[in-house]
């Protein structure tokens, strides 16, 4: 193929080895990686790769569900922005958005969050295993154990391309998914695990699965507000770690069960959604604010990342972390403020003035303030990415029904470079 003239949407290759001359289609502001495929030296090579590790530079997918900005902190959700949604739109009412693409009717929000309160009671079987684990296991290893296990007693989500079946599945694991966060956060507590009566009303039954067992414990309506925009800001976030881990697993055609357990799994890391603990740990590790200078100096020689901080697309403050500031501000007037605060205050301060952080635009992301609101409700560290887990449990189904609607993907198989040995003998 030769190249052409200035102005088509092509891309003029030209490969030194053989002189050969390529237009490759440029699409979306993309070219597809199999078109290098093309740019062979002799007839039978496989072609040239795309080498990407981490993929800083690759688009696995078309979505029509999430839309980020990073250079100026925008987030979208199906053309939403996230300040228009959180705190005005509830949770549920942003889970039908994400995977039916607009926003429901007062009748359609009525209908999918009784749908979704009928289908919250999870198996005694699912009880009986949370228990059998020892109260200091971490919650977010029980909530693997207990999602994946969940697909063992609903058989019929392995009709994985059923979109009927699909949104049934949607609606047990975002009604049992809060019920699970309630029953681990007691068994890890040592509270008597039970399931709480349902209300239909999802924040608040989230909060009484939780606390429900305190004698005469009624949720402050100003903490089920600040829950509500946490998992309205936690919900979807595009190609993050854990989606990817989604669509990866789900293009083998698995049940959501066990797909949304490999979602969760990708959650746990310290790097993905683990890190609203690991910020805690760091603020307790830092203690008082006057000793903020000599931790961040750590962090520029290496010792030590920043939590909280960061983030591979957010090249600019992150919008869920603004709303977060507020949210925080509510939930500190009913539960006292959390003496951290002025830790992480502190640290954010000295951070976003520092060259170091500057010139690698190094922002708080959304983990950096939610631990210090969590604590304030009283949970322990270990449960915070379980909450995390509840609310992207929307993004993460929203994104398992459009791969399976997608008749350009396959199975993910990425390809790789060679490095190890040549083909040798163990017997010369
Ligand atoms: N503290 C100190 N330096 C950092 C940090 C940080 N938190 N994040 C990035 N850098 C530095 C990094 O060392 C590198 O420096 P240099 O150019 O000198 O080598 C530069 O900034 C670019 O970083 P990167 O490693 O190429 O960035 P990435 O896109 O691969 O990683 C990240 C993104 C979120 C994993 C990373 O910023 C990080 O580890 N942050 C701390 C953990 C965290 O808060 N994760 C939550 C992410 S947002 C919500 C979620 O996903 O759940």
């Amino acid at each position: 193929m030769n190249t052409t003239a200035v102005g088509s949407d092509t891309l003029s290759l030209v490969d030194n080895r053989t002189g050969q001359s390529y237009a490759v289609p440029i699409q979306d502001e993309a070219i597809r990686a199999i078109d290098l495929r093309q740019v062979r030296v002799k007839e039978d090579d496989f072609g040239l790769l795309s080498y990407d590790p981490a993929f800083l530079n690759t688009a696995s997918c078309k979505s029509a569900i999430t839309y980020i900005d990073g250079d100026v902190g925008v987030l979208l959700y199906r053309g939403y922005p996230i300040e228009e949604l959180a705190g005005e739109v509830h949770f549920l009412d942003i889970a039908y958005l994400l995977h039916h693409g607009e926003l429901p009717t007062p009748a359609q929000s009525k209908e999918w969050a009784a749908a979704v309160a009928r289908e919250s009671v999870v198996p005694d079987g699912i009880v009986n295993l949370i228990k059998s684990f020892p109260q200091d296991a971490h919650p977010m290893a029980v909530l693997i154990a207990a999602v994946s296990a969940l697909g063992a007693y609903y058989p019929e989500s392995k009709h994985v391309r059923d979109k009927a079946q699909q949104l049934k599945d949607f609606t047990r694991l975002q009604g049992q998914m809060r019920t699970l966060a309630g029953l681990i956060f007691r068994h890890h507590t040592g509270r008597k695990v039970e399931q709480a009566p349902v209300t239909g009303d999802y924040d608040v039954d989230f909060l009484v699965g939780l606390f429900g067992d305190e004698p005469g414990y009624k949720p402050d309506p100003a903490i089920v507000r600040a829950i509500d925009v946490l998992f309205v800001l936690h919900a979807d976030h595009e190609q993050n770690c854990s989606t990817n881990a989604v669509r990866a697993v789900g293009s083998a055609e698995t049940d959501p069960y066990s797909t949304m357990a490999a979602g969760i799994a990708a959650l746990y890391g310290p790097l993905h959604g683990g890190a609203n603990e690991a910020v805690l740990q760091q603020l307790r590790l830092i203690g008082t604010k006057d000793k903020v200078p000599e931790y961040v100096a750590g962090v520029k020689s290496g010792d030590h990342k920043l939590m909280g901080f960061g983030h591979r697309v957010y090249k600019n403050y992150d919008p869920r972390a603004r709303i977060i500031k507020g949210a925080a501000e509510e939930v500190f007037k009913v539960t006292g403020i959390n003496p951290l605060l002025e830790v992480a205050v502190a640290l954010e301060g000295v951070a976003l003035a520092d060259e170091y952080f500057i010139r690698r635009k190094l922002y708080p992301n959304v983990d950096f303030y939610s631990g210090l609101i969590y604590e304030a409700l009283g949970l322990p560290a270990g449960m915070f990415t379980v909450l995390f887990a509840v609310a992207r449990n929307a993004g993460w189904m929203s994104q398992y029904m459009e791969l399976m609607a997608d008749d350009e993907q396959k199975i993910a198989r990425p390809r790789q470079i060679y490095i190890g040995p040549e083909r040798r003998s163990h017997k010369s």
